[in-house]
């Protein structure tokens, strides 16, 4: 295949209407960026803008709050993966350094007595809000409120990726319905101009590890998908109101394989902040993880065997934390064994 350009932009409404040719296109469509890179944007969805205006005002409003504040509800208060994660906490690329972004992780409001926080099920439990943060009531309602439509328009992709697949559009309602997702507020500062590019990064090269992932960014770009042909990082121009919807590694698993899973990062040279509110789908922590339908040849064994959503995703967390924090560590011993006095940076 010849080099492409950046994600198609798609318009998603024909899934809501009764054209049925317009709809059809739609499908066949989504399905070649599936079988190309996994990735597109979308808009024409029921996401309102001025709701993804007022999350973003959030998200801003957040990071502007002094680290102090932000670190009363810090992320590794709790086990659940809620609140808020300091800069350079995550390292998805090795060989790089830990990344440049901060951000405050929110998803469905779990209390304490419900079934799936008594059994720790994957990242679930009450989320930690700021406090400080001016209208407080305002920040959570408004997050909340942006969560809930992001799931259902999760829930509508997931329909199309149903029948890109030649089963019905209602196929992974098992998989939605009690669906835990995790949404990030994230903040890239700007990079310095003259930093290490190979070290500084807003997040490293990776996939994603869930299903599927719903991305907002506001007007900043600095995000680019690995061309696999071609070796090139093309930019994801920020389009507004749209949507850059990715698979994740999960869902190319359950595809054996035939719709990808694609590396993209993030290196923010702009000069200015940038921000972006990824929201990933992991699925019903128990639903079983096997062979989707027309995914393979009759004869042929599927690749993988089965696992469970939170099998999978719990797995692909741990391996990435980890590297940031051996990195960390190694750095540490570094430094203190160099006898010589040496400049650093902060
Ligand atoms: C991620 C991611 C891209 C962005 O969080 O996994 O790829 O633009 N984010 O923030
Ligand atoms: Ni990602």
């Amino acid at each position: 295949m010849s080099a492409r350009a950046s994600p198609p932009v798609l318009d998603f409404s024909p899934f809501y209407g009764e054209d049925s040719a317009a709809k059809a296109k739609l499908v066949e469509s989504i399905k070649e960026c599936c079988l190309y890179n996994g990735f597109f944007q979308i808009i024409g969805h029921r996401v309102p803008i001025e709701l993804q205006q007022a999350v973003m005002r959030c998200t801003k409003r957040f990071f502007e709050m002094p680290l102090e504040q932000k670190l009363e509800i810090d992320k590794n208060n709790n086990t659940f993966n809620r609140g808020y994660e300091l800069l350079r906490s995550q390292m998805l690329e090795p060989g790089t350094g830990p990344e440049l972004k901060e951000g405050l992780y929110i998803g469905e409001e779990i209390p304490e007595d419900h079934p799936y926080f008594i059994q720790r099920k994957l990242n679930s439990g009450p989320n930690q809000w700021p406090q400080m943060i001016e209208d407080p009531e305002e920040f959570q309602r408004t997050s909340m409120e942006y969560y809930r439509a992001v799931f259902a328009l999760a829930k509508d992709v997931l329909g199309v990726l149903a029948l890109t697949l030649g089963v019905h559009a209602t196929y992974f309602d098992p998989l939605t319905d009690g669906a835990v997702a995790t949404m990030r507020f994230l903040h890239y500062p700007a990079q310095p101009k003259d930093a290490d590019e190979k070290l500084n990064r807003g997040i490293g090269a990776h996939t994603d590890f869930g299903c599927v992932t719903l991305l907002l960014q506001d007007e900043v770009d600095g995000l680019q998908v690995l061309d696999v042909p071609t070796g090139e990082w093309l930019d994801v121009q920020p389009v507004p109101g749209a949507y850059v919807v990715n698979l994740g590694n999960l869902f190319m698993r359950m595809a054996n394989d035939k719709y990808k899973s694609n590396t993209h990062r993030v290196i923010n040279k702009s000069g200015r902040e940038r921000y972006s509110i990824p929201f990933f789908f992991s699925g019903n922590p128990d639903y079983l993880c096997e062979c989707l339908p027309n995914c393979r040849k009759q004869q042929e064994a599927p690749k993988y065997g089965p696992i469970t959503v939170e099998q999978a995703v719990t797995a692909a967390y741990k391996e990435s934390y980890g590297r940031a924090e051996k990195y960390k560590q190694e750095m540490k011993v570094k430094l203190e064994t160099i006898a010589s006095p040496v400049v650093m940076a902060a």
